[in-house]
Order: C-alpha cells, then structure tokens, then sequence
C-alpha cells in the first residue's frame, strides 16, 4: 500500500469509472510546467534551472546521455524527490501546495517494469483499483479487461508475470498505468533491456495510446522510438533541456551538442 501511494495520487480522490462527475475535466490529458527546477546531491548540481513545458494531450519525449538527470526529472514530477528550487505546475497547480496531487492522477511505468511476481497478469493491473475500493470485483474486472486491450493483452488475466516475456511485461505495467485513469503518464525508459522487436511493439503501443491524449512524458535514450512517438522532443544537457521542437525540428537541428548525440546513437542503432 505504502509503495503504491508513494507515486500514484492521494486516496482521498476517488477515480470515476461510472463517467465524468461535474468537476471532472473534459479533456484527459493535464499541462505540465517545471520552472527553474534545480536539484544538487552533494555538490553534484544535477539539475539547472531546467524549464519544460509539456502541453495537454501531448506525448513528449526526453532523451539525453546516461546520467543526465531524466530519471531524476521524472522523479519530482512524481513527488519522490523535491526540488532545492523552483516549481512544478500540473494545470497551474503548485505540485508542493498542498492540494495540488489530489486534482489530478498521474501514473508512472517503471523501467523494470516493476510487477508483483506473485499476483496474477488481472491482480496486478488491477490492484490499484481494488485497495483503494474504487469499485466492486464486476467493474475492476471490466476496467482490467479494457485496459489489457488497449496494449494488446487481451485475455492474459490469469497469466503469472513469471511466465510473461519482458515486451509482455511492460505492457502489463502499462495497463496498469492505464488502470488509474491517469491524466498524466510517466514512461521512464519503457523499452530499457528489450530487444528490437519487442522495442518496436512497445513504441506501436505508445503511439497507439496517443488517441487516448493522456499527457506522457516518455524518457529514453532510444531516439528510434523517440521520434515514432513524440509530437515534440527535448534534450537535457548539463542539467537543462537545450533544445526542444517536433521531431522534424530535432532531425534537423544546427545545435552541435544535439547533431552529436543523435548521430551516436544512430550508429550504436544501425549495429
Ligand atoms: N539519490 C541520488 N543520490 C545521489 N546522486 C543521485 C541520486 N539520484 C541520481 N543521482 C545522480 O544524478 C545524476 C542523474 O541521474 P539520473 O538517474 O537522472 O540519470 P539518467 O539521465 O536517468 O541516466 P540513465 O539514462 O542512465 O537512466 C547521476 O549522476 C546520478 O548519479
Ligand atoms: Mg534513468
């Protein structure tokens, strides 16, 4: 319980399964700003001054080198780490101002993808659902259906993860993002350790799952899949994004920094 409430929003908001309650927003998807975020460890200064504006709707991809501070971004946009300066907004709300994580859900896929081992494919894609008594077995068992369709794993309920490859996995884990209902997704390296074929089915379900326009901030250091998803890119470079802009834009960057590191990894790609 303790785990899940760490990254996923406060119990006292009750999701809607049954339709739109009137304060229900009309679009699905929240508008994301961090402003002049900084982060030291020690005297390491990992983030600086970082700006990102990420609009409703839309799918953004962050790429940049190991070690960064992508993960470290995504972290304080999910609360479990704080900024030693500057803000995060979701829909203008201060993310630290008290009320903020509750008017909204966000939900996070994990590089490891992160499933309970013991509980079935169904369980863990509906486990969220189920302790924070959303609704009855009927209904959950209904949400766990239709969010296993929308990644392709329709009927896989009663599989254990030990017997799931690891493309399957992660798109169990993001079933079980979907499961929230969320307003904002956080993908931290969702192809991370998948060989290419899976890689391309998982980067077919991120673009799929456009339609939905839930805001997703995908961070990969796979510019393949970056560019297959993303309305708009940004990479982070000596802790600040140095340029942003549609994929188009990105190809054709005249910023060295950005020629180099894409032009790396298309060669590590073309091995
Ligand atoms: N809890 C922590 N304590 C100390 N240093 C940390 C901590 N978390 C991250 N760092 C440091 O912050 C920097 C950024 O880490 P981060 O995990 O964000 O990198 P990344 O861009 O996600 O890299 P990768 O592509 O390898 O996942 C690294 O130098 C890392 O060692
Ligand atoms: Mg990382």
């Amino acid at each position: 319980m303790g785990f899940w409430n760490r990254w996923l929003p406060d119990t006292n908001f009750r999701p809607e399964f049954e339709g739109p309650r009137s304060e229900e927003r009309t679009r699905s998807g929240v508008r994301v700003e961090v402003q002049r975020l900084n982060k030291f460890f020690g005297a390491h200064h990992v983030l600086r001054d970082l700006d990102l504006g990420v609009e409703p709707g839309e799918t953004f991809v962050i790429f940049g080198p190991s070690g960064c501070g992508k993960s470290v971004l995504l972290k304080h946009i999910t609360g479990l780490l704080l900024p030693d300066s500057g803000r995060i907004l979701v829909d203008g709300e201060d993310l630290q101002a008290g009320e903020g994580r509750r008017r909204f859900r966000m939900a996070m896929v994990f590089q490891s993808s992160a499933l309970f081992n013991s509980l079935s494919v169904g369980e863990n894609v509906g486990l969220w659902l189920k302790e924070h008594r959303v609704s009855g077995p009927a209904a959950i068992a209904s949400v766990v259906a239709e969010k296993l369709q929308l990644v392709g794993l329709s009927g896989s309920e009663h599989a254990m993860p030990s017997e799931l490859s690891g493309g399957m996995k992660k798109r169990v884990s993001i079933a079980r993002a979907l499961a929230v209902n969320p307003h904002l997704i956080l993908y931290d390296e969702p192809t991370g350790g998948l060989d290419p074929v899976l890689t391309e089915q998982i980067g077919h379900v991120i673009a799929d799952l456009k339609q939905l326009k839930i805001t997703s901030l995908v961070v990969t250091h796979d510019l393949n899949l970056g560019f297959a998803v993303a309305d708009r890119l940004g990479m982070i470079h000596e802790g600040r994004l140095i340029e942003v802009g549609t994929p188009e834009r990105i190809r054709a960057t005249t910023n060295p920094v950005v020629q180099a590191f894409i032009s790396t990894q298309m060669k590590v790609l073309a091995r």
